[in-house]
């Protein structure tokens, strides 16, 4: 979604915005903008439509001065042209948002009744008209900014700054995240750290309805009533390197080769492998749960899908999975003994983050599984349990997803084991097989080639079926998001089972089929399920391990053999195949990888 720099007073703030949009256009964004305020205090802004390159085009040599903010934008209110793109100016304020105001509208008519006039389709100009209004009254910037935020609704984080106010930029957040940062010398504002990646020192996650005021080497915050407040400073710890790509092509590559590290990395968090245990976790107690309520968005919805199976299996634990925009709109009925886990890579996704709080109001246990240890959710949840992805640049999630699936195998062998389950001898299992699955994907990327020959029958395709049963079904689902978000192929997810009630319909000769199977106890049924599309014309491709490779020896299904990797260690192991299979699917379209159009890597909005 939208990503907002702001920084007041470094002698080059042109470049520092311009590396920090190039920073966060991994966010998803179709316009992009800067303004510079010169050493006369007046402001000059430069937007375009598209990428930030197109914003550098148009940057006609170098702006002079040391304050400014910048934004890329993703289109909520008005299409993405360059009338809409950010800052938007009103008098004296130029002004960067991200989120939505809900009372715009109301705004609006008042300002128009005030005499002034938009130039833009846009929510964010009437934020810009309000502090200029506030500012004509005589209010000084801070005090502008404090008066403002008390007229608006909705979830959004602001940065804005105000001609002749030399090294001053002020922000705000209320729903959608913000941080304050001081560098050698400067201060900044941004929508995450990854922007000042190598600049700030020091770094203060701002808190809901926290206003700041930036100045060279000085940070003021005010919290929701006006009060002045301190927030930690904490060392800024987002390096330079970690948001470069390094050797590869794409971040979404990068991303899949680290896989073997992180999730090694997350899996000794839970699990110590010398003893042969799970690490007592603090706080995460699923002893007395009668229900595990698991709700998340996208990718790491499926997550929860797959881990449903595990707590279920392993712990005896009802598992209820939803998806958050659907959860936080019903009328959940919760029991006594609900404990709830969200799961987010960003830690920020709105419908997740109210889905959270819903339950926090209901009185129900809370748990975040996130990958952004200063993110909102990690914050208002009861309890946190990490994942230890490191920053994923990519939009479509690859090792933020096997993290989490890490993570939750651990957390089902806790509940196993709180809940007396699970006998040593079995404990010590899970925990042996699980250690072993950095390695097995490590293997697992060797299959790459081949992924890649296949990729290229998939190019031409018009509709790509996925099918899977059981801890596979959801993985399939994983794999047909995963397809569709990068390469625009409509693909579909199925369980194997539910082949003939429906999606069986869509086979003919020469539609791809791939089933995700390796060899298990219901191995013999998804392999009805490849006869039954074979036999209709569909050209198989089989994800599965060398048992389950030789017994479909002779058979017309191509197979992707990967190494054996146990009840809990297949998924990690199968989401590489897919993973690769999606990316060079559309390396070979020619499509946007890393910010695929339209999606955006944290959805902060409804
Ligand atoms: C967006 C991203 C997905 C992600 C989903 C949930 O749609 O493009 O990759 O799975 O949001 O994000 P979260 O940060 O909550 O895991």
């Amino acid at each position: 979604m939208c990503g907002i720099v702001g920084v007041a007073g470094s002698g080059r703030a042109q470049d520092v915005i311009l590396e920090g949009l190039r920073r966060l256009e991994y966010r998803g964004y179709d316009s992009a903008g800067l303004a510079v305020m010169g050493a006369d205090g007046a402001v000059t802004r430069v937007r375009a439509a598209g990428k930030v390159a197109e914003l550098e085009r148009r940057l006609d040599g170098r702006l002079e001065g040391g304050t400014g903010i910048g934004h890329t934008r993703w289109a909520t209110h008005g299409e993405a042209n360059d009338a809409n793109a950010h800052p938007h100016r009103a008098g004296r304020v130029h002004l960067v948002h991200n989120g939505i105001i809900e009372n715009f509208k109301a705004l609006k008519a008042e300002i128009a009744a005030a005499g002034r006039s938009f130039t833009s389709d846009t929510d964010t100009e009437a934020v810009a008209h309000l502090l200029d209004m506030a500012v004509e009254d005589g209010l000084a910037p801070r005090e502008a900014m404090l008066h403002v935020l008390g007229r608006l609704e909705g979830a959004f984080a602001l940065a804005a700054v105000f001609d002749g106010e030399e090294q001053l930029v002020v922000g705000a957040r209320r729903g959608a995240p913000l941080i304050a940062a001081l560098g050698d010398e400067e201060g900044f504002l941004a929508s995450d750290l990854m922007a000042l990646a190598g600049r700030a020192r020091r770094v203060a996650y701002l808190e809901e309805g926290d206003m700041a005021v930036v100045r060279p080497g000085s940070i003021e915050i005010h919290d929701r009533t006006g009060a002045r407040v301190e927030r930690p400073l904490a060392i800024a710890e987002a390096s330079a390197a970690l948001a470069e790509k390094g050797n590869h092509r794409h971040f979404m590559i990068k991303e899949i080769y680290e896989q073997p590290e992180v999730v090694g990395r997350t899996l000794a968090h839970y699990l110590d492998a010398v003893e042969g245990r799970v690490r007592p976790a603090e706080g995460v107690d699923f002893t007395t749960a009668r229900r595990l309520l698991i709700v998340g968005c996208g990718t790491a919805a499926y997550a929860g899908q797959v881990a449903r199976y595990w707590f279920e299996e392993v712990a005896g634990l009802p598992v209820q999975v939803d998806i958050a925009s659907e959860f936080r709109y019903r009328e959940p009925a919760f029991m006594d003994g609900d404990m709830a886990l969200f799961i987010s890579q960003s830690g920020e996704t709105a419908d997740t983050l109210e889905a959270l709080r819903l339950c926090r109001r209901a009185g129900v246990e809370t748990i975040a599984l996130v990958n952004t240890p200063h993110s909102t959710m990690a914050r208002e949840a009861g309890q946190v349990a990490p994942t230890l992805a490191g920053p994923e640049i990519g939009v479509a999630s690859t090792k933020a997803f096997t993290c989490q699936l890490a993570a939750l195998a651990s957390l089902a062998v806790m509940a196993g084991r709180q809940r007396g389950r699970l006998e040593d001898a079995a404990e010590t299992a899970h925990v042996e097989a699980l250690m072993a699955a950095p390695g097995l994907m490590t293997r697992a990327l060797d299959a790459e080639a081949r992924i890649e020959t296949l990729a290229h029958e998939l190019t031409g395709a018009s509709l790509v079926l996925y099918l899977g049963r059981n801890q596979f079904y959801p993985l399939a689902l994983e794999a047909a998001l995963k397809l569709k978000e990068i390469s625009y192929l409509h693909a579909e997810g199925y369980a194997a089972g539910e082949l003939k009630h429906g999606p069986i319909a869509l086979v003919e000769d020469g539609v791809p089929v791939i089933v995700i199977a390796p060899m298990d106890p219901l191995f013999d049924k998804t392999r009805s399920s490849i006869e039954q599309v074979q036999s209709r014309g569909a050209s198989v491709i089989c994800i599965t391990d060398p048992e389950g490779a030789a017994a479909l020896e002779g058979e017309p299904a191509r197979v992707i053999a990967l190494p054996a990797a146990g009840r809990l260690g297949a998924p990690l192991v199968g989401a590489v195949a897919i993973q690769l299979l999606a990316y060079h699917v559309a390396v070979h379209k020619g499509t946007d990888v890393d910010q695929p159009r339209n999606l955006a890597k944290s959805v902060t909005v409804e």
